[in-house]
């Protein structure tokens, strides 16, 4: 089964090595992970007051989360924490109070960058905002991508093979088990206890 991904990506530059990490995950199970990439560089910045009479955007932006399956953040990291276009969608998202579009989403985060850290920073941060916002966020394998350069990837922006492109591969196959896994459980935790109350209901009936 395909499950409906919304990838979120935290850098607006053009030629972001994050999105063609992104756009190659997309293309290495396309049978089984239906992306699309989100956009947040038209976020207006989140203020409280604009709760009762949202932006256009902020709602456009909700209704795209809020219809996926599972959440796939790729992202830079800058001065070690998140970029701040990110942390404004994650904002976004999470609000009015109650209603967060992110609420029991399965997730994955992934971080690159040319730096040998991969992002450790900024990938840590967003999963502790995941923490908050109750997603089960994949564990493993984790994505820090270390020294990853234009030159990672062919002329079409897919990644070249090599290590980089078998760990992503591996992250996508995973982050589709993940998403599965999730889903099913909560299918059958669900079914459980719709079972469960009909047997009492008969119970009740025959007492
Ligand atoms: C404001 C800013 C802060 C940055 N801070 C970090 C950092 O903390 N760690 C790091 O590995 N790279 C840092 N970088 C370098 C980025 O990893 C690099 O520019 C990367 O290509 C950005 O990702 P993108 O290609 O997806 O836009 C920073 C870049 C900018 C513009």
């Amino acid at each position: 089964m395909a499950y409906k991904i919304a990838i979120i990506v935290g850098s607006l530059r053009k030629g972001s090595i994050n999105r063609k990490v992104a756009r190659s995950i997309c293309g290495l199970r396309a049978d089984n992970l239906d992306c699309s990439m989100i956009e947040i560089g038209d976020l207006p910045l989140y203020n409280q007051d604009l709760d009762a009479t949202p932006p256009a955007q902020w709602q456009h932006f909700r209704e795209q989360v809020g219809a996926a399956d599972g959440v796939l953040f790729v992202s830079p990291e800058y001065n070690r924490s998140i970029p701040g276009v990110l942390k404004n969608a994650i904002d976004v998202g999470s609000r009015p109070y109650g209603q967060s579009v992110f609420d029991k989403k399965p997730a994955a985060i992934v971080t690159a960058s040319p730096g040998s850290i991969g992002g450790f920073g900024a990938n840590h941060q967003i999963r502790q905002a995941c923490v908050f916002l109750n997603m089960p966020v994949m564990q493993q394998p984790e994505a820090y991508l270390g020294h990853v350069s234009d030159d990672s990837f062919d002329e079409s922006g897919c990644l070249k093979e090599g290590p980089l492109k078998e760990l992503v591969t591996t992250l996508a196959h995973a982050f589709h088990d993940w998403v599965e896994m999730i889903h099913r459980s909560r299918q059958l935790l669900a079914e459980d206890s719709a079972h469960v109350a009909q047997q009492k209901q008969r119970e009740q009936a025959h007492a």
